[in-house]
């Protein structure tokens, strides 16, 4: 069980503003918004980007590094490309300062611990306001997680009709991103495909894909660029893939369609 550890005191964060903390050794943001107090890990979910640089507007936090965004009330992922909330702690005032008491696991499906302002001459601990209404990370139907768990198809693909670059992003819907169940061109990750004569058959064609990730050390990147290989070197008229992982432009979320954003819930 931790224990209240002071971190700063009341007068040293404006309303609204933020700064960073630490407790036991942890880097805490804390947050000062419309009288109310708020302290989240300062680790973004999506790849560990510091929450605590990002822009804060109302109870949003955004992640500095790819635009993620995080209700600050109750740590819950609100945008791509986070999907995982990030813990929330408590925060109480006592004796003119913020304490914090760190939770051991994220909270956003659950009751959300924050601070008011003691008024004036009050008392000196601020009663928590009701917790907000959590907000959940993006949406993925039961289906679709069905889906994206089967087992890769074994089959080749039944259109066998020339190759061309369309037909090349036409495959690659076939490959899903492990996480968030959504195919890598609807995700924006396919920056170019090329095709040349493969040097040892004139029949045949070398395909070569510029692919991003949604962040530098994105750990589904192996398994993706092992499954756009996989569903090209099916066809007959594929001698060989090349997958070049490229991050500039960095992947942002308005890479996606439409499709994706109704997939994952962003409107
Ligand atoms: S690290 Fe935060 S959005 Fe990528």
């Amino acid at each position: 069980m931790h224990e209240f550890e002071r971190v700063i005191d009341i007068s040293e964060v404006p309303d609204p503003g933020k700064t960073l903390v630490e407790v036991e050794g942890e880097m805490i943001a804390l947050f000062h918004v419309g009288g109310e107090w708020f302290a989240l890990d300062d680790v973004c979910t999506h790849d560990g980007g510091p929450l605590a640089d990002g822009a804060l507007r109302d109870h949003t936090i955004a992640c500095p590094r790819h635009g993620a965004k995080f209700d600050i009330r109750s740590g819950a992922a609100l945008t791509m490309p986070a999907v995982r909330p990030t813990r929330s702690h408590e925060v109480k005032l006592e004796d003119g300062g913020v304490w914090i008491r760190l939770r051991d696991s994220a909270t956003a499906d659950g009751p959300t611990a924050h601070a008011a302002a003691p008024p004036a001459g009050g008392p000196s601990s601020g009663a928590p306001s009701p917790a907000p209404a959590a907000t959940a990370a993006p949406a993925i139907s039961d289906a679709a997680a069905a889906d994206a768990t089967a087992a890769p198809a074994a089959t080749p693909p039944a259109d066998t009709g020339p190759l061309s670059e369309e037909k090349v992003h036409e495959l690659l819907k076939e490959v899903k991103d492990p996480e968030l169940f959504v195919n890598i061109v609807d995700l924006g990750l396919i920056y170019g495909v090329t095709l040349g004569a493969a040097a040892d058959d004139a029949a045949k064609h070398d395909v070569s894909i510029d692919m991003t990730m949604t962040s530098p050390a994105c750990p589904a990147g192996p398994q993706l660029i092992a499954d756009t290989k996989r569903v090209l070197t099916q066809r007959p008229d594929v001698a060989n893939v090349e997958v070049r992982i490229v991050m500039d432009p960095p992947w942002t979320p308005d890479r996606m369609t439409e499709s994706a954003r109704d997939q994952l819930g962003i409107f």
